[in-house]
């Protein structure tokens, strides 16, 4: 059976995930009349603190309706080089909002007060761009699952707030860092004007994310998201999914998290490599391990010439772990 650790996005739906769908009262969501999807949203800003909630199809509208409602068009927003919204989401800040993007190096991702004082341009006049606003990413998906030290979130808010700057967060993965510091999903969110959490990543859920503010921003983002074209009707199957995966699936991200530490330590990585469910390999040969891995029935992500990228997940138990370290251990050697 193939072990496919590429991402924690390729699970697919559990039979009681489906039963929960199949179950779904549903209605118009462009009329506001889908019960399981008004419930959805409102569970989900709940739990991270916030007045009002909007289900979107992908973390990247999640993203840029929330990049949308901080800055106008030919202003910045600032973030780590790595960040998703710069590097993955196919210059769509730029393509639909007009935003421009400057950004900071950081290690694996993690963020310093300092890496943001240094390029934050607020009010900057006739001459340069001015930054609208700062965004981070927890846990950090290219950083390979690091999570943001909150001594430094809190030095990064009061940056913010003593320049007038707004903060978004992009919390794909904020459920692997609620579980694996244990700190309350509301208080992660707390700081942030926007958060953005994904339903479909290490929840399992097959589609949807969810965009959290107060509730005249989401008012503003409703309207954005049926001008970008995804406005849904029935989409209450697709919130019973979500609301199952909440309920279900995001205790049991330890369990991936310590599946990660494993991969990370049966391949001789750093154990510092894996502190959520995605190991970061360095390797001589990232597409040629990929490529002969895949032969035996182990997939994982070759993101760059040298890195390898393994995430854990839902349909990954200990046995196809212990069988990706016994396929990519010689390999990794020989690379
Ligand atoms: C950190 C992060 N943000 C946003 C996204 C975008 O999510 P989607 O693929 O649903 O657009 C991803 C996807 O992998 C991600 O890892």
């Amino acid at each position: 059976m193939t072990v496919d650790l590429r991402s924690d996005t390729v699970t697919k739906p559990t039979p009681q995930m489906r039963a929960a769908m199949a179950d779904a009262e549903v209605g118009d969501d462009v009329y506001g009349e889908d019960p399981e999807l008004n419930t959805l949203e409102a569970e989900v800003a709940a739990l991270l603190g916030k007045q009002a909630g909007l289900f979107v199809p992908s973390g990247t509208l999640g993203n840029q309706l929330g990049l949308r409602l901080l800055a106008q068009p030919g202003q910045e927003i600032v973030c780590d080089v790595m960040a998703h919204i710069a590097r993955a989401e196919l210059g769509a800040a730029a393509a639909f909002s007009g935003i421009t993007f400057r950004t900071w190096h950081s290690a694996r991702g993690v963020t310093t007060h300092e890496d943001v004082a240094a390029i934050i341009a607020p009010n900057a006049g006739p001459y340069l761009v001015s930054t609208a606003a700062i965004a981070l990413e927890n846990t950090h998906n290219f950083g390979g699952g690091t999570l943001q030290d909150p001594v430094e979130v809190a030095k990064i808010v009061d940056l913010a707030r003593a320049n007038g700057l707004a903060l978004h967060l992009d919390g794909a993965r904020l459920w692997n860092a609620h579980v694996a510091t244990g700190t309350p999903l509301a208080e992660l969110a707390e700081p942030f004007d926007t958060v953005s959490v994904c339903l479909s990543k290490g929840l399992g859920a097959p589609v949807g994310s969810v965009l959290v503010s107060t509730r005249e921003k989401i008012a503003e983002a409703r309207v954005w998201r049926k001008r970008y074209g995804a406005g849904m009707r029935q989409a209450g199957i697709l919130a019973a999914a979500g609301r199952y995966a909440i309920k279900h699936h995001v205790e049991r991200l330890a369990d991936d998290h310590v599946r990660a530490a494993r991969l990370a330590e049966g391949l001789g990585a750093d154990p510092d490599a894996a502190p959520t469910n995605i190991v970061g390999l360095n390797v001589e040969d990232a597409a040629r391990v990929a490529a002969a891995a895949a032969e035996q029935g182990v997939l994982v992500s070759a993101l760059g010439p040298r890195f390898l990228r393994l995430v854990t997940h839902l349909d990954v138990d200990d046995a196809g772990i212990e069988r990706a370290i016994a396929v990519l251990r010689p390999l990794m050697a020989t690379a």
